[in-house]
């Protein structure tokens, strides 16, 4: 891959750069797990929180803030991953009993524990790709924890700016199987380039019957909004500013790409859930999250 620009910045775990948000969406998860109304669980996530200086102090309980629903950080951006987690719990099950893949890829899977949480058919495979840093600080936790897989489950460490499908396969990945691919809170943070061999990639290793997820910000979004509640308040509550971990260059139109090689896709936003679901964030004025939309996609079989 040739774009790497944002490498000297980076930090290779989870204790800054772009890997510190993988723990923001730990302690949002965590959150979810204990409300009454809770739309997904992973009981794992607190002990990720804990376990890392950066966020040792953070909360992992609504009743930890002290304004509760109303702050924009814990309440409405901790609700927004807890409906996203939901979605895409069910999005990678439903499509493994739906199309028969037994391969899942999760890409920039961060402290994703679905391996360890969800009832996976038998004999899948889960691949999971992060940089090193970031799988070495999980597998710390997760086995201080005893955490037991409930699938086979294969740690890929690399960094999706350079070759990783060349790694994936490296670690027994099957391009001839059909796999379903999931990118969760990922693609705003890499280099456009990275993100159009992203796509590329995964359609080149995806056999007919193959599914994948992603989330994307609209361009015209993905950098305003700049004093949007959910931005400033986790940046003045965490000292993380997303805005800086966001690359800005313009995206490219993965949909339209995946539509032109024969893949059928549907783009919702993320309040189609909540209202699916009964709760979740609603659209509000100067929303940083009024752009960002959740892309399911599927190739055919013959
Ligand atoms: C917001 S977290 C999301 C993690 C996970 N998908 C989830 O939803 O829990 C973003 C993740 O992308 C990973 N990431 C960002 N840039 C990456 C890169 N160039 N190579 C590999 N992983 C990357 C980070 O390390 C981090 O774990």
């Amino acid at each position: 891959m040739a774009d790497t620009a944002q490498r000297d910045t980076d930090v290779e775990g989870v204790e800054g750069g772009v890997g510190v948000t993988a723990l923001l969406v730990a302690a949002a998860r965590a959150i979810e797990t204990h409300r009454a109304d809770s739309l997904a669980q992973d009981v794992y996530a607190e002990h990720f929180v804990r376990a890392a200086p950066a966020s040792a102090g953070w909360p992992v309980r609504l009743r930890q803030v002290p304004d509760g629903d109303a702050n924009p950080l814990w309440g409405r951006f901790a609700r927004y991953f807890g409906l996203r987690t939901r979605v895409l719990d069910d999005f990678l099950l439903d499509s493994l009993h739906a199309g028969g893949a037994r391969q899942v890829v999760l890409l920039g899977a961060g402290l994703d524990t679905r391996a360890f949480r969800l009832d996976w058919p038998p004999g899948c495979v889960l691949y999971e790709i992060d940089r090193d840093g970031v799988l070495a600080f999980k597998h710390e936790v997760l086995g201080a924890v005893s955490a037991v897989p409930r699938t086979t489950r294969v740690p890929v460490p690399t960094d999706l700016r350079d070759d990783w499908a060349g790694a994936l396969t490296e670690a027994g990945f099957d391009p001839a199987a059909p796999t379903v691919w999931l990118v969760e809170g990922l693609l705003f943070y890499l280099p456009s380039a990275a993100e159009t061999y992203l796509i590329g990639a995964v359609d080149r290793l995806s056999a007919p019957g193959s599914a994948l997820a992603y989330e994307v910000k609209l361009d015209k979004d993905l950098l305003e909004h700049r004093d949007s509640p959910l931005y400033t308040s986790t940046h003045h509550q965490l000292g993380i500013d997303l805005l800086d971990l966001f690359s800005r260059e313009p995206r490219p139109d993965s949909a339209a790409a995946l539509g032109d090689r024969g893949w059928t896709t549907s783009v919702h936003t993320p309040f189609d859930f909540t209202r699916r679901h009964g709760r979740g964030p609603l659209p509000e004025q100067n929303d940083a999250l009024g752009g960002n939309r959740w892309v399911f996609a599927a190739r055919p079989r013959p």
